[in-house]
C-alpha cells in the first residue's frame, strides 16, 4: 500500500470497540474509520452515527468480505475471536485482535496454523502493555544489560470493578494474560508452571467467584514471577510492575502524575479503569498496526504470543482448580 490511508473495519463497539473506533477516528494518522459491526445494529448504528461515512454491519463476516475494508480490528467478545481471524486470513487482510486470542489452545493453534498455511503474517494480538511508554522504557533497560540478569517480577493487577457475570476463569483468561504475557516479554522465555492460588476472598467478590488470586510463574530459566489479580477491588484500575534483576530493579506503574493538596489531603488520582490507565499504550499500539499494515508487515505481539498466552492460562484454569502446580507445554 503507498500513500492511501488505511480503511478500518472495527467488530464489537462495547466497551473497548467504542474506545478503538473513536481512535482511529481521531487520534490514529492514515488511518480511516469505514465500518463498524456489531449483532446489537442499534449500538452499531448509533456509533457509526457519530462519524462520517461509517457503514454499519450486522454480520461481522460481511464487513470483513467488503473490499471496501482494508484491515480490520477485532473488538468482540474472545469467544468468537476464532471464527473472526480466521476469515480474515482467508480475506488476506490484516488484524489487530484484542486479547485473548482465543479461549483456548488447541483455537490459538488453529489460527497458528492458518496463519502459517497462508504463507503471510497478518496478525497482531492486543497485548498492548507492550506499547506503554514505562513499560517500554522498563522491557529497553533490563535489555540494556546495566542492571545485570532478571531474576523476580513482581506484578499488581486491580480492577475496580467487572461487569456482571465475570467469573473466576475470567479472572485468568481476561486478565492474568497480560501478566503472561508481560512475564514472556520481559524475560524472552517461556513460562514452563503456573500456579493459581485463590486466598482469602474480598466480600466484594461475586457469587463462587475466587477473588483475588494470586498466579506464580516459573520461567525457563527458573526466574519467577508472581501476579495479584482483583476483579474487583473496590478502589480504582491499579496496575504495578517491579522486576528485580542482579544489580537494581525497575518499577512502572506507580501513577506518581499530578499531585494535589486539597480538602485536607494529598496525594494524586487513581484511573478507573484500562483506558485511562493505558490510553497511550492504545494508541501506540493501533498506531503502530497501522504502519505495519500500511507496509504489509505485522509487528508487536503475535499469533504465536497469543497463542503461547492461551496455553498459560488454559493451565492456569486447570492449577486454579486444582491448587497446584501445572506444567506449561507449547506445540
Ligand atoms: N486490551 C485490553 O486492555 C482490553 C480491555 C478490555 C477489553 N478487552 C477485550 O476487548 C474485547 C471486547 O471487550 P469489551 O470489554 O469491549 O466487551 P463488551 O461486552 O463491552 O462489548 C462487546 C461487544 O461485542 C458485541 N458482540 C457480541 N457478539 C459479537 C459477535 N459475534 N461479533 C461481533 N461483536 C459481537 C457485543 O454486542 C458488544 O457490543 C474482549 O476480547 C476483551 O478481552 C481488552
Amino acid at each position: 500500500m503507498t500513500g492511501a490511508a488505511l480503511r478500518v473495519g472495527v467488530i464489537g463497539v462495547g466497551r473497548m470497540g467504542a474506545d478503538h473506533a473513536q481512535r482511529v477516528a481521531h487520534r490514529i494518522a492514515n488511518a480511516t474509520l469505514v465500518a463498524v459491526a456489531d449483532p446489537d445494529r442499534v449500538r452499531a448504528a448509533e456509533l457509526a452515527a457519530q462519524y462520517d461515512d461509517v457503514r454499519v454491519f450486522a454480520d461481522p463476516l460481511d464487513l470483513i468480505a467488503d473490499p471496501r475494508v482494508d484491515a480490520v480490528l477485532i473488538v468482540s467478545p474472545g469467544f468468537v475471536h476464532e471464527e473472526q481471524v480466521l476469515a480474515c486470513i482467508a480475506a488476506g487482510k490484516f488484524v489487530l485482535c484484542e486479547k485473548p486470542l482465543t479461549m483456548d489452545a488447541a483455537s490459538s493453534l488453529r489460527v497458528v496454523e492458518a496463519e502459517r498455511a497462508g504463507g503471510r503474517a497478518l496478525i497482531q494480538v492486543g497485548f498492548m502493555r507492550r506499547f506503554d511508554p514505562e513499560y517500554a522504557a522498563m522491557k529497553a533497560m533490563l535489555d540494556s544489560g546495566d542492571l545485570g540478569r532478571l531474576l523476580l517480577v513482581h506484578n499488581i493487577h486491580r480492577n475496580k470493578d467487572v461487569p456482571a457475570g465475570f467469573t473466576s476463569e475470567m479472572i485468568v483468561r481476561d486478565s492474568l494474560v497480560h501478566e503472561v504475557d508481560v512475564c514472556r516479554w520481559l524475560f524472552g522465555e517461556e513460562i514452563t508452571e503456573i500456579t493459581v492460588l485463590s486466598p482469602a476472598p474480598t466480600s466484594y467478590a461475586g457469587e463462587g467467584v475466587v477473588d483475588p488470586q494470586v498466579a506464580i510463574f516459573r520461567m525457563e530459566s527458573g526466574a519467577l514471577a508472581t501476579t495479584e489479580v482483583f476483579a474487583k477491588s473496590g478502589l480504582g484500575y491499579e496496575v504495578r510492575c517491579e522486576a528485580s534483576a542482579e544489580r537494581g530493579n525497575v518499577t512502572v506503574g506507580l501513577g506518581s502524575g499530578v499531585f494535589v493538596r486539597a480538602a485536607n489531603a494529598w496525594g494524586g488520582a487513581i484511573p478507573d479503569d484500562f483506558r485511562a490507565r493505558f490510553a497511550t499504550a492504545y494508541d501506540d499500539e493501533v498506531q503502530a498496526w497501522v504502519d505495519a499494515s500500511r507496509r504489509g508487515v505485522v509487528v508487536g505481539p503475535s499469533a504465536y504470543d497469543g497463542y503461547a498466552a492461551s496455553v498459560v492460562c488454559e493451565a492456569g484454569l486447570e492449577s486454579l482448580a486444582s491448587g497446584s502446580p501445572i506444567k506449561v507445554v507449547l506445540s
